[in-house]
């Protein structure tokens, strides 16, 4: 992972298949997700609890859902989908820059 000015470099694009996630150790903690080709970032925290979604997360379309205790989320909006997650997630501008896959986290 390195920084450029205005992003951070997630990872590339062929590190994530479709329908995958994966976590990024920046601070706070990120999960790229990546949905018939695009790319989505989102907080990696489950909002109902501590829980990993890019690591434990199951992605289905654009939703993923939280395996600890299956609230889901629109990993486009970040929307909580169903319960018990009441909380949207965070969400951030992503952009493909050739191979790279750059997330904008402020
Ligand atoms: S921690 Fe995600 S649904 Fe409870």
């Amino acid at each position: 992972m390195s920084e450029t000015t205005a992003g951070v470099r997630a990872c590339g694009v062929d590190d994530l298949a479709d329908g995958e996630s994966i976590k990024i150790d920046v601070d706070p903690a990120i999960a790229v997700h990546r949905v018939a080709g695009q790319f989505f970032a989102t907080q990696d925290l489950c909002t109902h609890s501590q829980w990993s979604l890019g690591e434990e997360g199951e992605l289905e379309g654009f939703e993923i859902t939280c395996t600890l205790h299956m609230a889901t989320f629109d990993v486009r909006s970040g929307e909580a989908v169903c319960l018990p997650a009441t909380v949207a997630l965070r969400v951030y501008r992503v952009e493909v820059v050739g191979d790279d896959v750059i997330v904008y986290l402020d």
